[in-house]
């Protein structure tokens, strides 16, 4: 039976670190202003979040998502040691797309300069939950001969799409701007724990709006709603998010498929060496690493420093703690994410 591996991984995220001392200042264009344009602050931040710091893209319009995607590509192709060339399917996850359509995977293959027509290209909408969703997907795809090379990729531009007014200050302090992406493909090993050991995907369509951007409403004429005259009515633009509903239902569901992960393939902590949870929020980490007890030495966060990247956290980083020395191949990982939906899942992989 044929099983899949990862082959290569790559990571990406933009020079421009802001600091949550620096958060506060901001006006939408980013550019730092002499008086406060957000009432939040370091302290409120931190203690909420655990998260110091975030990463942007310049604010001159030269970057879009599929740029950050198809860095963070290039890397895990060349890592993988193939060709673009070589891809023969790419699935994309992403919250912030380019356009509304078409979607964001065929403009990364066509940044790749992968072939015209013998590449698959699909975006998904599992927004934080993606990854794995993902995963499954390229993991059902190769153990079928579908595809043999497929190009994972989760990649988010928020930095353009937040709020900064106090207003937003919720879910804009949250959210920052990176892509990580992998290459799966066919394993030589028929040992089951090895390469993509397993996937879990899961839905509750209930919570859809509890964590949502609308930008239009395609029911209404017009569609778009949009004073340019009047920020207020602008709010549509702009994520909108019940907080603790997501909190509590993002531990609920990363705690029991993290345990369902584990029961159904009969592995125990002893045989992972990795926790890689999507990075929402430390403080939704910390209680969920509590709870499914989890050893806190095998944790790997990196929401500190990068933020919240959706899609992108996993690969994100496994790759960032590769760069620091600490996983290495062979390692056995599991991730369990949880997203706008509500979507959640987990998966146990060797890298
Ligand atoms: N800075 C300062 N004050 C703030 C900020 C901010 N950035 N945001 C909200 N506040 C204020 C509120 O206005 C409120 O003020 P009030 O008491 O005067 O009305 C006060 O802080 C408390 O607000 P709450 O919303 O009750 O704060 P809460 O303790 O729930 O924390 C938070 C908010 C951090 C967003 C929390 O609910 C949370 O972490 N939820 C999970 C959401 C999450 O992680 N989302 C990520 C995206 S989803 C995903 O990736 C799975």
């Amino acid at each position: 039976m044929i099983r899949t591996k990862i082959l290569g991984l790559g990571s990406h995220v933009p020079d421009r670190v802001v600091t949550n001392e620096e958060i506060p200042y901001l006006d939408e264009q980013h550019v730092r202003q002499d008086t406060i344009q957000t009432e939040t602050n370091d302290a409120w931040i931190q203690q909420r979040t655990g998260i110091k710091a975030r990463r942007y893209v310049p604010n001159d319009g030269s970057v879009a998502t599929s740029d950050l995607a198809a860095l963070a590509a290039k890397k895990a192709i060349a890592d993988a040691g193939i060709e673009p060339s070589d891809i023969d399917c790419i699935i994309l996850g992403t919250l912030s797309p380019d356009f509304h359509f078409p979607g964001t995977a065929v403009l990364v293959q066509k940044k790749l300069g992968i072939d015209r027509t013998s590449c698959a290209c699909f975006d998904i909408r599992q927004q934080c939950s993606a990854f794995v969703y993902g995963m499954q997907m390229a993991d059902a795809f190769v153990r079928t001969g579908m595809y043999k090379r497929i190009l994972l990729i989760g990649a988010e531009l928020h930095s353009h799409s937040l709020d900064f007014t106090t207003r937003g200050r919720d879910v804009m302090v949250l959210f920052g701007d990176g892509a990580g992406a992998m290459v799966l493909g066919p394993s030589e090993s028929d040992d089951p724990r090895t390469g993509i050991v397993y996937t879990s995907a899961h839905a509750d369509g209930t919570g859809a709006m509890d964590l949502y951007l609308k930008i239009f409403e395609i029911q209404k004429l017009p569609y778009v709603g949009y004073n340019a005259k009047s920020r207020e009515e602008n709010e549509i633009i702009y994520p909108k998010m019940d907080g603790k509903r997501v909190f509590l239902n993002a531990v609920r569901g990363m705690v029991m498929s993290t345990q369902a992960a584990l029961a159904k393939t009969g592995l125990s902590w002893d045989d992972i060496q990795w926790f890689v949870p999507h990075q929402a929020n430390l403080r939704i980490n910390e209680k969920v690493v509590e709870v499914a007890k989890i050893p806190p030495e095998k944790v790997l966060n990196t929401i500190e420093f990068y933020g919240n990247t959706t899609a992108a956290t996993v690969p994100l980083t496994i790759d960032y703690w590769r760069q620091q020395g600490k996983v290495k191949r062979g390692d056995r990982i599991l991730s369990s994410v949880f997203g706008s939906g509500f979507t959640w899942g987990a998966a146990i992989f060797t890298f």
